[in-house]
């Protein structure tokens, strides 16, 4: 246990010199009385909130909540405005600022008199953000998840974010609805504040982080406005206090143990893809080895269990009810996937937090039993296309593109894509494997959610719903097809992707894990020797910085200096 002495924040604040007078003076400035912080831990509360954030518009009033229970518990909350990674509106991707979340969250912990956090985030790359950053400053952290939107409603219509948005555009494209139902639509699609409600990247990081241990139990699918979640907001700040006093930090949480756990989570949500890269990368903070090989050794034996959207039916106001993360994780024990012995943010373990969980709707958590797949929704490929591995959802893709070859027909860019998708001399045929390059972590930049490279009109009249598609971008977590993404190294580095021609075969087989090109190594030793490097995307500021450091998609796309444990000097607040 520590004692008042023993606070970080006692360096600013206890002692008896000129600045921790100047210290106590600017407090008082604060408007705040000795005895009401004096020798109480300074919990920062990290507040993702801005007014473009639709899916953290709440976190300015929560935030509110997580104070009280910060007072109630003793403690003395800050808030701290830290960047919005709005998945919506900022472009060309947040996962370009993914890591600048990250040092912020990182260097604000460690620059002001700090002794713990909570997090608040939710909306895709924020989650990763707070806690890679968290993790690196190690200071007792909760990670408060924005909480899923309510369901979308249009008239009799139960609508989900993201993958309804893609059916009703098409519907009115092909003149079956107005625009008069486009407007209701645009009103029921996205009804209240919170994340996106489908299994999508948003609600797989929250659960994965509730697995993890850095949540308390229950908290990522208890919707954004549901009382509940004012609620736990209070009891996370209540709790982050003790865990100060008991010294609890992420190093502690974070084993390798709590990411085999998260991960299992992920494959039996059928979760996004992109907690691939987020995953390695948090782990990368804490010094725990996290590769593709562990996802699709452990996809290999987890079955998927929930059946939300858009893998299943149902969305996450359902998920919640049924039972949210503990109720899966309940099944998960009874296969004995997890490490339940480990230690989780309540200071108890995974076990005696699990003990009272139950699934309340087997619909929406299937039983062991009868799950939506046997085994999780990832394959890891590998072969002298992706040298460095790349992912594909095949649960999400039609079976008999799983072992493919077909010529690849080659897109430069994503304006090179829309331009040429439909033109009636593009040679495309169902058997063609669609292949869209530059647009990895660099080239991208940021990998932007291209991977769902579009079926051509001609093609799409003709019935065709799916093809192998290629490319070294992301793909939404709401997004579906046989799409193989994160090809590793990208071809904007001069990976095997940089030399593929239009015509060449390429094969896929998920069963054997392979993705070639069937071209023979002379020639593209040829190809090769002829390749130019494109020109760098920027010339200044962050964009410079992020392209001078940022590691592969296999690597988990952190920076090569923050990707490690390692302890940076205490500031002398003196
Ligand atoms: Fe924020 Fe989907 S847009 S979670
Ligand atoms: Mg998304």
């Amino acid at each position: 246990m520590k004692r008042p002495e023993d606070l970080r924040s006692h360096r600013w604040f206890g002692g008896d010199e000129v600045r921790d007078f100047s210290h106590r003076a600017r407090a008082r400035q604060l408007g705040l009385n000795a005895e009401e912080h004096l020798g109480k831990p300074v919990i920062a509360i990290l507040n993702t909130w801005s007014g473009i954030n639709p899916c953290h518009m709440h976190l300015r009033e929560r935030a509110e909540q997580v104070s009280r229970g910060v007072w109630q518990a003793g403690g003395f909350p800050v808030e701290f405005p830290v960047a919005t990674l709005s998945e919506t509106y900022q472009k060309p991707t947040p996962m370009l600022y993914r890591n600048l979340l990250a040092m912020e969250t990182e260097e604000v912990l460690r620059s002001y008199p700090v002794d713990g956090a909570v997090l608040m985030g939710g909306c895709d790359k924020s989650t990763p953000a707070l806690v890679m950053g968290a993790a690196s400053a190690d200071v007792p952290a909760v990670f408060v998840p924005a909480g899923p939107m309510l369901r979308g409603h249009w008239r009799d219509q139960v609508l989900g974010s993201g993958t309804d948005m893609w059916k009703y555009w098409d519907d009115r494209r092909a003149g079956l609805i107005g625009d008069a139902e486009m407007s209701e639509i645009e009103a029921g699609l996205a009804r209240s504040p919170g994340t996106c409600m489908t299994m999508g990247t948003a609600s797989t990081m929250t659960s994965a982080v509730e697995a993890m241990g850095l949540s308390l139990p229950g908290s990522a699918a208890i919707p954004a406005v549901d009382s509940a979640h004012h609620r736990m907001a209070a009891a996370s700040g209540r709790r982050v206090v003790d865990m100060v006093w008991e010294d609890l930090k992420p190093s502690h949480i974070l084993t390798a143990d709590a990411f085999a756990d998260a991960i299992t989570t992920v494959l039996a949500l059928g979760g996004s893809t992109n907690s691939v890269i987020h995953l390695i990368a948090m782990a990368g903070r804490v010094g725990v080895k996290v590769g593709l090989d562990d996802f699709d050794r452990i996809a290999r034996r987890v079955p998927v269990l929930a059946d939300v959207r858009p893998g299943g039916e149902h969305l996450m106001e359902d998920f919640y009810y049924a039972g949210g993360v503990p109720g899966l994780l309940s099944r998960l024990v009874e296969l004995d996937l997890l490490a339940c012995d480990r230690v989780v943010a309540t200071g108890r373990t995974l076990r005696e937090e699990l003990a009272g969980a139950r699934v309340h709707n087997d619909a929406v958590i299937r039983p062991v039993s009868s799950p939506l797949a046997a085994e999780g929704g990832l394959a890891v490929l590998r072969g002298n296309l992706a040298p460095g591995g790349a992912v594909i959802k095949h649960i999400a893709a039609e079976a008999h593109l799983l072992t493919h070859t077909g010529p690849a027909v080659v897109f430069d860019g994503y304006a090179d894509l829309k331009k040429r998708i439909n033109d009636p001399s593009l040679g495309v045929t169902k058997e063609s494997v669609l292949v869209l390059r530059g647009v990895g972590p660099l080239g991208g930049p940021g990998m932007p959610e291209y991977g769902m490279l579009p079926i051509p009109d001609r093609l799409l009249a003709e019935g065709v719903r799916d093809m192998v598609r290629v490319s070294d971008s992301r793909m939404s977590g709401t997004s579906y097809g046989a799409c193989v993404l994160h090809v590793a190294p990208e071809s904007f580095v001069g990976g095997p992707l940089a030399l593929v021609r239009t015509g060449d075969l390429i094969r896929l087989d998920v069963p054997a894990r392979e993705l070639v090109l069937e071209v023979g190594e002379e020639e593209l030793q040829r190809r090769r020797a002829e390749w130019v490097a494109p020109e760098p995307r920027y010339e200044r500021g962050y964009g410079a910085l992020y392209a001078a450091h940022i590691t592969q998609a296999d690597e988990g796309c952190d920076f090569d200096f923050l990707a490690r444990p390692g302890v940076n000097p205490e500031p002398d607040p003196r």
